[in-house]
């Protein structure tokens, strides 16, 4: 099973989200592949955002490794699911299927965590808090994606 996490930027929610990922399913045969990428391709080949690097690093999830690319078309035959962190990034995913094809399901990683909202806000251009509010609906996020789609 490969997964993929998607946002705008792919250097704050969806390496978060992969950060988290690969270190709860580390152990986890059926998965083969856990990655991240941006709708956008402001920031190729950047290091995750250096106040989540530190969150998500303090909650033991080290991210300084990952480094943002874009979405591309091989994503949705590669990828069997494909989680966005909001609506825009949903709707975007599907435009792009609807051109390329593939078999990945794009769903909201908020989907099932039974949290507050079903979208993960975009901490870019906020505060501190923002960034620790996003990482805990990330946190949740994967924990029930985990329980629900593994
Ligand atoms: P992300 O945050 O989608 O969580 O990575 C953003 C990062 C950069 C931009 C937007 C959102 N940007 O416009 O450059």
């Amino acid at each position: 099973m490969n997964i993929l996490f998607v946002c705008l930027g792919n250097i704050c929610r969806s390496p978060a989200a992969q950060g988290v990922a690969r270190v709860m399913l580390a152990n986890n045969s059926r998965i083969i592949r856990i990655d991240s990428a941006g709708i956008g391709n402001w920031h190729e080949g950047q290091a995750p955002n250096q106040t989540m690097q530190k969150v998500a690093a303090a909650a033991g999830f080290p991210i300084g490794d990952l480094r943002a690319r874009q979405v591309t078309a091989s994503d949705f035959c590669e990828f069997d699911y494909i989680f966005g962190m909001d609506r825009q990034n949903i709707a975007d995913l599907q435009a792009l299927q609807a051109v390329h094809g593939g078999k990945a399901q794009v769903l909201l990683l908020l989907d099932k965590a039974g949290a507050a909202t079903d979208e993960v806000p975009d901490p870019y251009y906020g505060g501190f808090d923002g960034f620790v509010e996003s990482f805990e609906l990330i946190r949740m996020g994967v924990e029930s994606m985990v329980r629900s789609y593994i």
